[in-house]
């Protein structure tokens, strides 16, 4: 596994494609392109064990908030109706509220949800969750995910490497509950012999708190060399693990692209879900892309190509050529990743410089 120089696609002025605004956005494989993830900053505060080397590394630059709103602008005006901010860790950024609060006033233009608020999210660790809680919702975020990858605060502290991260991710999740962003929704990335052990734990979590638990299989995205198979703990060992302590039964998909395979408890009490892209992956219902925080277009996590829309958007490109440049962009959506394939090549960008 190495890292591979990647292809960045230059801008180019294209005056023959008349991408009209609420025209959909259509991959070639005919997926319909509805979610976008925006990286507003890769700098974080924590040094999580599977995500980053403990080292200060490169660090891209970010784009202005004027920048970031009008790029998305133009993505929603082309089909975009759930954008998610995501980092680095996305509470570092300052004009985070005003960004918020910008984009809850948004509508989705046209389709079969025109006149709707576009649903807007966010994926943090919640170190800062505290405070920040109540001002998102007020500025109209619609939902929350905080990273939590132990329920007991020493396998916590292991993982995210930064003593008293364990208890001030505890009261964010509860100033979000509090604030009216529930029911929260917590990711868990399963490491095999770091934390697979609070499998349960996370079942009495869900079970308690109210908390949509959501375990994520390891992807090869870190900034070292960590990634294995073995290291891996696929979704049938957790389904069959967690519905040991209690009996599990599967619920019905909100959508027909969401990622996580849900659970609930027979009695009722709990929701859990299960992200599996590398032993069950969902590439063919994708209906995602993404922005990074130097304004690169990636149409898959696991991308050997960027679309560079920051570049033009520098040229003094019009709104209609930055939406041709989307349109190319996601024309090229590869068909799914190659994870665990002889071959396959790592991108060169982590997770902390790509956004989740
Ligand atoms: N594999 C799986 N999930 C990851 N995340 C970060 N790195 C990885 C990885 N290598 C998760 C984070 C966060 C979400 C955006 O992605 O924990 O919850």
């Amino acid at each position: 596994m190495t890292n591979f120089p990647e292809i960045v696609q230059e801008p180019q002025f294209s005056g023959s494609t008349s991408p009209d605004p609420a025209q959909s956005l259509i991959d070639s494989h005919g997926r319909v392109i509805t979610d976008l993830r925006v990286s507003v900053t890769d700098r974080c505060n924590y040094k999580c064990v599977y995500c980053r080397t403990g080292q200060v590394g490169a660090q891209y630059d970010e784009l202005t908030t004027e920048q970031y709103l009008r790029l998305i602008r133009n993505f929603v005006d082309l089909g975009i109706e759930k954008v998610r901010l995501t980092g680095g860790e996305p509470l570092l950024r300052r004009d985070l509220i005003e960004m918020v609060r910008e984009l809850a006033t948004w509508r989705i233009p046209a389709g079969p949800n025109a006149g709707q608020k576009l649903d807007i999210a966010i994926t943090t660790n919640g170190h800062l969750l505290e405070d920040l809680a109540q001002p998102l919702k007020d500025a109209g975020l619609s939902r929350v995910t905080v990273s939590m990858d132990a329920v007991e605060q020493e396998t916590f502290e292991r993982v995210t490497r930064v003593p008293g991260s364990f208890p001030a991710v505890v009261r964010g999740i509860r100033a979000a509950q509090q604030a009216g962003l529930g029911p929260v929704k917590v990711n868990c990335v399963l490491l095999r012999g770091f934390n697979d052990d609070q499998i349960e734990g996370f079942g009495h979590l869900a079970r308690r708190e109210g908390i949509i638990v959501r375990f994520i299989e390891f992807m090869p995205l870190e900034e070292g060399r960590l990634w294995n198979l073995d290291m891996v703990v696929p979704v049938k060992e957790i389904v069959d693990r967690l519905s040991t302590v209690f009996p599990l039964k599967p619920l019905a998909p909100n959508a027909a692209s969401e990622t996580a395979r849900r659970y609930g408890f027979t009695d009722g009490l709990g929701e859990i879900g299960i992200i599996a892209p590398v032993t069950q992956a969902f590439c063919g219902a994708c209906s995602r892309i993404r922005l990074t925080s130097d304004g690169k277009i990636r149409t898959c996590l696991f991308s050997h190509r960027e679309h560079d829309i920051y570049a033009l958007l520098r040229l003094g490109a019009s709104d209609h050529e930055l939406r041709a440049f989307i349109l190319q962009a996601v024309e090229k959506k590869e068909a799914r990743h190659h994870i665990g394939e002889p071959g396959f090549l790592k991108p060169s960008r982590s997770m902390v410089h790509i956004g989740g």
